[in-house]
């Protein structure tokens, strides 16, 4: 018996010793430490080892079992190591090797307009707020003194998803939730998405606005055009024209639509501006009593003026953008052309 084991610590250790990989090493583990393997077996059979030598027999497999495994997580620590250094090896980065080159994203013009106009309020001392665009027909109509069956309301066709409520047709919904929810005075600006029931190559079901509102006492249309005269500056340069026609919305009394140099030509007229020079810069004009009244607000003490740009026509002229679509169906050929 003695002999038997000292054989099995023998060719165990030299198996264990000339396993070059893990699977070959857990299968010597099992031929000789497993349920059936020879050591286990003899383990076993210890009851019938006459009672005088099963004392010495016993502590000599126990250290041959001992001996073996100590061998064996030996040996399976350095097959683990081996395999480890192969593989940093293999996924070694040889970092002096030429890049790929890194492929650049970019903001899209409407982001970058919007960015720009909201820069330019913040500087001014304007509040940036945002306002629901699903919105209530009180809000985005009633409240800017358009009632029902008003023919003002045919200027917006509009997304309605109950008899109530709607897609906002403009940001004006804005000055509403401001009046409702701040105290005067307040300079606030509400850039958004904007829906109407409209598609040309010039119009889109989606658009975007700007709704700037400002109240405090004594506010008159000198300051409304100082205030304009200085946007444009920023936005176009000190050499901006502007010009001024009379209007009507009505939310505002008087209204007036204001125009700047076209920026397509540059003031020397071309097919966008039709020769004048000009385009659009944006409608507002003094906040009409009744819609301070309406909401809360005391016409007696304070007025406004209030203005709203559409800002997909000036990022589609300085990009020079045929076709307004193009804004909103984030083709990557089109985008990239936009940086
Ligand atoms: N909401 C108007 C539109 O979508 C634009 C506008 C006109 C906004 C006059 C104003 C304003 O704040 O005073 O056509």
């Amino acid at each position: 018996m003695k002999q038997k084991l000292e054989e099995i610590l023998q060719n165990g250790l030299k198996e264990i010793d000339s396993a070059n990989d893990l699977k070959v090493l857990d299968e010597i583990r099992v031929k000789y430490l497993g349920k059936t393997g020879q050591l286990t077996q003899i383990l076993r059979g210890m009851k019938d080892v006459p009672a005088e030598d099963r004392r010495e027999v016993g502590s000599l497999a126990n250290s041959v079992r001992q001996k073996l495994e100590e061998k064996l997580s030996e040996k399976l620590a350095a097959l683990e190591n081996a395999q480890l250094e192969l593989e940093m090896e293999k996924e070694k980065i040889d970092i002096t090797e030429p890049s790929k080159g890194v492929k650049r994203g970019a903001l899209h013009p409407l982001t970058r307009f919007n960015n720009k106009f909201i820069d330019l309020c913040v500087e001014m001392g304007f509040t940036v707020i945002q306002t629901p665009e699903i919105e209530t027909d009180y809000h985005n109509f009633e409240a800017l003194n358009v009632p029902k069956n008003h023919p003002a309301r045919d200027m917006q066709d509009s997304f309605y998803i109950t008899d109530n409520i709607l897609m906002r047709t403009h940001t004006s919904p804005a000055q509403v939730r401001a009046m409702e929810t701040m105290k005067p005075p307040f300079k606030i600006v509400c850039p958004g998405r904007v829906y109407r029931n409209d598609d040309d190559s010039s119009h889109s079901p989606i658009f975007n606005q700007f709704e700037a509102l400002v109240i405090d006492e004594n506010i008159g249309l000198q300051d409304f055009m100082i205030m304009v005269r200085e946007m444009a500056v920023r936005l176009y340069g000190k050499n901006v024209k502007m010009r001024v026609r009379p209007a009507y919305f009505p939310f505002t009394e008087p209204s007036i639509e204001i125009d700047a140099t076209c920026q397509m030509c540059q003031g020397k007229g071309c097919t966008l501006c039709k020769g004048t020079g000009y385009s659009e810069f944006f409608g507002g004009g003094i906040v009409n009593p009744a819609i301070l009244e309406m909401s809360g607000i005391d016409s007696n003490k304070y007025s406004g003026f209030a203005f709203g740009p559409g800002i997909d026509r000036s990022v589609m002229v300085t990009n020079k953008i045929p076709n307004i679509k193009y804004l909103f169906r984030n083709d990557l050929r089109f985008l990239k052309q936009m940086r």
